[in-house]
């Protein structure tokens, strides 16, 4: 098979690759000729764990290419993925005109029956738009193509792609006629040796699936975040709640992990878009907005942790912060709450010092030199008055405590993550603040 992908950025880069890894020719398409010529080289623009070799032995055993050309890209392509960013607009939707041109470029120039897929997050609907786009295109050049469209939403996590794309827990896919569904069953089929199922539906069903299954997640994050807040104050430990509840299997135990908020690419983006089409369409999704409205709360949490336990003011002040990242193995800065809590401290007229194993770069481009960068984790804790644990990075997990407390200059530690054991940061005598534990260094609650 051959197939084309069109966007370069995180979903096209790990969907082409992983596509080329089980042997299927594809070559990616990208508007961006400095990507295309860094791409060619195995530069490329993310970061994702064990992406550059794929790109590199792929490209290498000849079934990989980059091009600028669309045209050259899709030629002889079964089946065409569109993978181009979606940004939110002012109001909060997707803007579409990158998927549509990219349709309408298609249909400029295909020569043969393909399926036009769309693996973009984009609202329900949408697969409708590029099937018109294309249909206008082919009627502007006279020809009759046949083709398909189709909708096959990605679940990729940022920092653990490469394994989800590969062993995935479901592949969705809408479609709408049978020829098009045989298309993608081949395709897919060297993902489903682990038994895990394809599942086919009609086109608007796998446009919501995706909505759906992000908001499910988000509100999972949301509940239980509102659940250790409660614990906080009525002395409960949300660490015990969280197995307690999460040993029932109609709950589980995933994505029950309180923290200062969920942050990403997805996430904010696809639940700020759902509740929009939904209020487009005249319906309110009142969990949604709930869920919203905790996020932003929580990304505060640890902030006014740090102001609270400093008796109000922060002037002055010197914060060592672990993590930047908006989670752990990833480079990805978008809507990280690490950027709220810096610029609320940053207002109180603190300085921060910080460190991240990946993002540093990143955050330059978003904090500049608000604040310092430290070239490792401990070096952030000189002179600092606290460490406030930001992303939960796995060498952030163990340090040595003895070394943490003797940069400090005060032994306090804010833990955004909930990483470490409130009992033994007692015994080696930190002032330890987490969330959804009232630790023995919380005020009392009045009664
Ligand atoms: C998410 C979805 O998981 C993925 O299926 C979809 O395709 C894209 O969006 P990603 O944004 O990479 O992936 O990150 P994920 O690992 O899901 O984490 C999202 C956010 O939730 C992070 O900010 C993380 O810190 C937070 N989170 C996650 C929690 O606060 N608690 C949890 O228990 C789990």
């Amino acid at each position: 098979m051959k197939i084309a992908v069109v966007g370069t950025g995180y979903v096209g880069l790990v969907t082409g690759t992983c596509f080329a890894e089980v042997g299927i020719e594809v070559t990616c398409i990208d508007i961006d000729q400095k990507k295309i010529d860094n791409l060619k080289q195995g530069i490329l623009p993310i970061y994702e764990p064990g992406l550059e070799e794929m790109v590199s032995r792929n490209v290498a055993a000849g079934r990989l290419q980059f091009t600028t050309s669309l045209a050259e890209g899709i030629k002889n392509a079964d089946v065409a993925f569109i993978a181009v960013g979606t940004p939110p607009g002012e109001d909060g939707s997707a803007d579409l005109k990158y998927v549509l041109a990219v349709a309408r470029g298609i249909g400029e120039h295909m020569t043969d029956y393909g399926v036009i897929v769309t693996k973009s997050t984009v609202p329900v609907g949408t697969a409708a738009k590029v099937r018109t786009e294309l249909e206008q295109a082919l009627a502007k050049r006279g020809v009759t193509i046949d083709f398909d469209v189709a909708s096959n939403p990605e679940f990729l996590k940022e920092g653990a792609a490469i394994d989800d794309f590969l062993k995935p827990d479901r592949i969705v896919v809408g479609v709408s006629s049978e020829r098009a569904q045989e298309v993608m069953s081949k395709l897919y089929k060297p993902f489903l040796l682990n038994g895990h199922p394809i599942i086919f539906m009609d086109i608007p069903s796998a446009e919501m699936t995706k909505y759906a299954a992000n908001s499910m997640l988000a509100t999972k994050i949301s509940f239980m975040n509102d659940i250790a807040n409660l614990c906080e104050i009525m002395g409960a430990d949300v660490n015990m709640v969280r197995k307690g509840i999460g040993s029932d299997a109609r709950i589980g135990t995933k994505f029950i992990y309180p923290g200062i908020g969920y942050g990403g690419s997805c996430f904010p983006k696809d639940v700020k878009a759902l509740i929009k089409t939904a209020a487009e369409n005249g319906y309110q999704m009142q969990v949604l907005q709930a869920v919203e409205s905790v996020n932003d709360a929580q990304k505060e949490v640890l902030f006014d942790k740090v102001k609270k336990h400093f008796g109000g003011d922060l002037k002055g002040k010197k914060l060592g912060i672990w993590g930047l990242s908006f989670k752990p193995k990833t480079d990805d800065m978008r809507e990280a709450p690490s950027l709220v809590i810096i610029e609320k401290l940053l207002a109180e007229g603190c300085t921060v010092s910080a460190y991240d194993p990946v993002a540093m770069p990143e955050a330059k481009h978003t904090l500049g030199d608000t604040i310092t960068y430290a070239k490792d984790q401990f070096e952030a804790l000189v002179d600092a008055d606290a460490l406030l644990v930001v992303t939960e990075w796995p060498e952030f997990r163990s340090p040595s405590f003895e070394v943490v407390g003797k940069l400090l200059k005060q032994k306090v530690i804010f833990d955004g993550r909930n990483i470490y054991d409130p009992k033994e940061m007692q015994e080696a005598g930190f002032a330890y603040h987490c969330i959804g534990i009232r630790t023995a260094h919380h005020e009392p609650v009045a009664s």
